[in-house]
Formats: structure tokens, C-alpha cells, sequence
């Protein structure tokens, strides 16, 4: 985590920065007495309730209740996350935001490195884009131009060209000072361990700078010229680039749309550039990996609608099948994903070319909803006239639905998965209490496809109000903390009982860290730390839930916990271990989906231990 950005900076900023300015670049606003009026950009209304106040500086809506001041304005309209918006407010004014390493000088190092990378990366794209504009590029040239690409979106993607040569960019770097030992660990170089020797990871290929939500190129996707194995290669992992993490064409996307409403995620690269071409700008692709919980918050952040783009044939729909599963926990109401099936054969980038971007628009508005993709993945093979096979498909959307959250969208399917059956609407809900057993069966029998945690899924509980389930050890003793910092004092010096690869474990020796090392007295410094993260999200549903315990008796419960939590992790036979859990489990406790995927590794350790029904 990048270092704290100091209160009183932000405090500077806002009182340098004026909110009405901010939303009047948005909203059309009008003076109205002492302050300004407009349409409300958060919700539907024809007569304007959205006011602007010059003089509080904060704004309100009258009809839906939105307020707050700049920072909360752009964190909402353009959907950026507390740090964002602070940055770009400050790139208003021309500043750099400070970071406080605090408590983490690592931070502030980290921060320092991002930087010098970003830089390196820099040097690298502009690099290659020359090398596309001489005579070395030539032959790139003539393959862009052979797969239809202008030069203005060339240009616009930033796209270049790595030379055939084992040091072309090595010595470039070199030349500007940059080590070898850099150039490797941000993937540019690649190092042969057998012989010592270092060059250049990308030759000979058309380069794509992935960017961040800023533009600053975090890494490449470079493609062969011609037939070559691999088609794509991309950057490894480094410290600022997470595969699972960044959509490509998404910074792009934002640059091109003053309001974005609608994501479209599709696969390739040539798919998002091609279709920006053809005027489609709200195009992103993952970047040969599927897609991710990750992946999906941030483009829900940023829109309230995303279509996925899947090949027609059988991957596709696997693949779509797999994009469903990932996205049915982050459906709170308000948000829609739909599913758009290409014609065998083709990709955005053929489609659009040969149809143009009316009918591919056209295609994109008639894509299957969530729903419907839903419903028919579930019939998929059945002959819902028989008995059996209804049953079965009952049974399937009904453990799609236990992974729904609570809303609109979940009662509308059950009512129309009550229409197709013929069967009443009440009775699903004992199904549904049933259908919950079922899928913890099939978690235990593949971690894979289990409800997520709520690391993966936070929008989760804090929109249904208790979709957390009972805690567990370690959540009980984190609600603690977040009600009463204090108790640190009553924890032991060295964390080793408690589980960093499970349930609140991990956010529990962080929390337990920062109050350490910050002193923090109470939970709301503790929540502006993890502002906007889903770790965030989590500590302030525990905040907002009540600790009934008097006060009196919260050190020892502490103590109690710690207690509790060495003797789990001390249970080194795994018959013990076993037996732990499927105690809890009789006791009606609810296991995390970690410790049920444990419970299945232990169960299956043991020969022939089956789960006692
Ligand atoms: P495709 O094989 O569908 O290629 O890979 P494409 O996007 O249609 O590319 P063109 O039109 O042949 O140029 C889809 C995506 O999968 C990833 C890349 O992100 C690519 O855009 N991929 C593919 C790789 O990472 N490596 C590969 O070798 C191939
Ligand atoms: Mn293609």
C-alpha cells in the first residue's frame, strides 16, 4: 500500500479548490440566490434538486440525498477511488501529492520506485514508437497498415515497434543511465541464468504500452509480425504491473468518453484498438487472462453496465460460462452484465471491419442479459419436459442464485424461474436454504467454484446487510479491534497464531500492525486508511455492526480469542485439525470457504476419509 496522504494536504486542497468550479465542469449549473442549481447527476429527475453551496463548499441533492464536498463529488461522478481524486485535484492546482511513509518507510520507497519505473517504461514506449517511424519499422508499418490500422489511432494507442535486435533497448537504456538489474525486474530484459547474459525481451514485434488509469505505461503487449509462436507476449508480473488487475484500452476509453455508461470487455488487443477506429470507444480487453474479481470491481467503478464479448464457438461459451460465475456475487442492484455472442470465426476486430460499427453497436444493444444467458446456460442439454431434467435445472439456477446478492435482480429471476417451472415462488425458498447445502457440498469438492470470500466480494454483505455470515475467530477479534484499538495492548508481541492465508487474517495483521505502529485511538482514523479498498469496505461493515459486550469484559474475550486461535494452529495432527472443524460445523457455525477447502485437502490426506454425512 502506497504511503498515507497527509490530512493536512488534503485539507489544503480542498481549501484551495472550489466545488463549484469542480461540478460546474459536469453539471450544467445555474445561480440560484446564494447558491447553484442543476439536474442531479446521481439519479433520474426532470426538475433540478441538486444544489451547489459557494459558500459551504459542498454540495447536496434534495431528491436522492448525495452530498458532500469536491473530493466526494469526483470520487462519485467520475468514479475514482479517494487516492485518485486527490491526485487529481492536485493536478489541477499543479501539485504533487505527498505520501507519508509513516509508520512504513517502505511505503515511501515503494512509491519512490514506482515512480523511476514509470520513467523507465516511459523511455521505453517513446523508444519504440520511433523505431516504428523510421526505416527499422518499415515492415511494421506495412503490417499495420495490412490489418486496417490508421495512424491516428497508431498514434492515440501509442503504439511501436521493438527492432530485431538482441540490445536494441538495453543499450538505449543504458545509455540513459538505467541498470540492467532494473531493466529486468520491470520485464523489459530478459536474463539467462546459465550463461549470465541479458537482452532485450521483445524483438521484432508490434508493441502496445498497457497504461493505468493515469496514461503511464506499466507494461507491453508485443505481437509477432507474421505467424511465430507466441502470437502475444506479454510483460511478466513486476511490482507495478498485475496481470490479473489491468484492463488494456481502459485508460484510453476514459480519455475518449466524457461519461462512460457502458464497458465492453473483450479479448484481444487488436480488438479494442480496432474498434476505437471504427468509433467504438468504450472497449477494453484482459490481457490473456480471464477475467478477474479485480477486473470486474474496477469496471464497475467506473460503469454501470459491462458486456462481455465471447467467440461463438465452444471456448467461448466456456469461457462465458466462467465470466458468469465471477461476476454473479458483484450483482447489486444497479449494475447489469450481459453476454454478446460473436459468429463463429470472427473477433470484434473482423466483426467490425466487415459489418461496421452500426451493426456491431447493433449487436452490442441486443446482447443477451445476465438473465437470459443464465436461464439458457441452465437448459443447456435438458429436455425441461421431463421431470428430472426440470429438476435439475431448478437445482442449477438455484446455486447461481445463492451466489446473487440480495436485490431486485435475484427476485426477478426466482419469479421467472418460478414461471418456467410451474413451480410456486415460495417453494424455492426451501429450496434455496437446501440448494446452500448442495453448493457448500460442491465447494468442499472444488475450492474453485465456491462463494467467494469476502476479500473477493465486499459489495457483498454491505449491500444485503449480512451477506458475512458469522464470523469467525479472527473476524470476532478484528470487530473488537475496530470497536476498541486499545485492545492491541492485550494481544502478544508476535502474531505467529494468527492465519495470514485465510478469512480476516490477513487484514487482521495489518490492522493490528498499523494500530501498533500509528497509536490510532479510534476506528475512523483506521477506516480513512483503508478508504475505498475492499479491506475498507469490510473493517467499516464491522464498525457499523454493534459490539454488545461491555466494555469490562472485551480484554479478556481478547485474550480468549488468541487463545482459541493458538490452539487451532497448534492442532498439527490432521485428524485434530479435521475434527476442529467439523465440530464448528455441528455447532452451526458457518466455515469460511478457505477452511472448508482445507477441511476437503485434509480429508482427502487421510486415505479413504470421506465427509460424514
Ligand atoms: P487471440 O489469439 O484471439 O488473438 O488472442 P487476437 O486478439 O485475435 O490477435 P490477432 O488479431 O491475431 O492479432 C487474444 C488475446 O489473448 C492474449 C493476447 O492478449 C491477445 O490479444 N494472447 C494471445 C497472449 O497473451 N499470448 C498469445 O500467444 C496469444
Ligand atoms: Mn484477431
Amino acid at each position: 500500500m502506497a504511503g498515507q496522504i497527509p490530512q493536512r494536504f488534503i485539507d489544503d486542497l480542498l481549501a484551495r479548490t472550489d466545488v463549484v468550479e469542480i461540478v460546474g465542469e459536469r453539471v450544467k449549473l445555474k445561480k440560484a440566490g446564494r447558491n447553484y442549481a442543476g439536474l442531479c447527476p446521481f439519479h433520474q429527475e426532470k426538475s433540478p434538486s441538486f444544489t451547489v453551496s459557494a459558500e459551504k463548499q459542498f454540495y447536496h441533492c434534495f431528491g436522492c440525498g448525495m452530498h458532500g464536498n469536491a473530493l466526494r463529488f469526483l470520487m462519485a461522478f467520475d468514479h475514482l477511488r479517494f487516492p485518485e481524486a486527490v491526485e487529481q485535484l492536485a493536478s489541477r492546482l499543479g501539485l504533487d501529492v505527498p505520501r507519508e511513509g509513516g509508520d512504513d518507510p517502505r511505503a515511501q520507497e515503494r512509491e519512490q520506485r514506482r515512480e523511476e519505473a514509470v520513467n523507465l517504461l516511459e523511455l521505453s514506449a517513446s523508444f519504440f514508437r520511433e523505431r516504428l517511424a523510421v526505416a527499422e519499422g518499415s515492415e511494421a508499418r506495412a503490417y499495420l497498415e495490412r490489418r486496417g490500422l490508421s495512424p491516428d489511432v497508431v498514434r492515440e494507442f501509442g503504439i511501436g515497434f521493438a527492432p530485431d535486435k538482441w540490445e536494441a533497448l538495453k543499450r538505449h537504456l543504458a545509455e540513459r543511465g538505467i541498470s540492467d538489474a532494473v531493466q529486468i525486474e520491470y520485464g523489459l530484459l530478459v536474463h539467462r541464468e546459465d550463461s549470465g547474459r541479458s537482452y532485450d525481451r521483445f524483438r521484432n514485434r508490434v508493441m502496445f504500452p498497457i497504461r493505468d488509469w493515469k496514461g503511464r505505461t506499466i507494461a507491453f503487449g508485443g505481437r509477432v509480425l507474421g505467424d511465430a509462436k507466441p502470437k502475444y507476449l506479454n510483460s511478466p508480473e513486476t511490482p507495478v504491473f498485475h496481470k490479473g488487475r489491468e484492463l488494456y484500452g481502459l485508460y484510453e476509453a476514459r480519455q475518449a468518453n466524457a461519461r462512460l455508461e457502458r464497458m465492453l470487455v473483450v479479448e484481444g488487443y487488436m480488438d479494442v484498438v480496432a474498434l476505437a477506429q471504427f468509433g467504438v470507444r468504450n472497449a477494453c480487453a484482459t490481457l490473456g487472462t480471464s477475467l478477474s474479481e479485480d477486473h470486474l470491481q474496477r469496471l464497475f467503478r467506473l460503469v454501470g453496465e459491462v458486456v462481455f464479448c465471447f467467440d461463438g464457438d465452444q471456448a467461448g461459451r466456456q469461457a462465458a460460462r466462467r465470466a458468469l460465475e465471477t461476476v454473479l456475487p458483484s450483482m447489486i442492484d444497479g449494475r447489469q452484465v450481459r453476454f454478446l455472442f460473436l459468429p463463429e470465426g470472427e473477433d470484434p476486430d473482423t466483426l467490425i471491419r466487415r459489418e461496421g460499427a452500426e451493426a456491431f453497436e447493433n449487436r452490442v444493444l441486443c446482447a443477451a442479459p445476465l438473465s437470459e444467458f443464465l436461464f439458457d446456460q441452465a437448459a443447456e442439454g435438458r429436455d425441461l419436459k421431463h421431470i428430472e431434467e426440470r429438476e435439475r435445472f431448478v437445482t442449477t439456477v438455484l446455486r447461481a442464485l445463492e451466489r446473487l446478492p440480495e436485490g431486485v435482480l435475484k427476485s426477478l429471476l426466482l419469479r421467472e424461474l418460478s414461471q418456467r417451472t410451474g413451480v410456486e415462488q415460495a417453494h424455492f425458498q426451501t429450496l434455496l436454504a437446501r440448494a446452500d447445502k448442495v453448493s457448500e457440498g460442491q465447494a468442499l469438492a472444488s475450492p474453485d467454484t465456491g462463494p467467494p470470500s469476502w476479500e473477493k466480494a465486499p459489495s457483498r454483505g454491505v449491500s444485503s446487510g449480512g451477506g458475512y455470515g458469522a464470523l469467525g475467530l479472527v473476524g470476532r477479534l478484528l470487530h473488537l479491534l475496530v470497536h476498541e484499538p486499545g485492545l492491541v495492548n492485550r494481544l502478544p508481541e508476535s502474531l505467529d497464531w494468527c492465519p495470514d492465508d485465510e478469512g480476516d487474517g490477513a487484514l487482521c495483521h495489518e490492522v493490528v500492525r498499523l494500530i501498533r505502529a500509528g497509536g490510532y485511538r479510534n476506528a475512523q482514523v483506521l477506516l480513512a486508511h483503508f478508504h475505498g479498498t475492499p479491506e475498507g469496505e469490510r473493517l467499516a461493515w464491522l464498525a457499523r455492526r454493534e459490539l454488545l459486550m461491555p466494555r469490562d469484559a472485551r480484554g479478556a474475550e481478547v485474550e480468549g480469542l488468541v487463545d482459541g486461535l493458538r490452539q487451532r494452529h497448534s492442532q498439527r495432527s490432521p485428524q485434530e485439525a479435521i475434527d476442529a472443524l467439523l465440530a464448528r460445523e455441528r455447532q452451526g457455525e458457518r466455515l469460511s470457504r478457505e477452511e472448508r477447502a482445507r477441511l476437503m485437502t485434509l480429508l482427502t490426506e487421510l486415505k479413504g476419509g470421506a465427509p460424514p454425512a
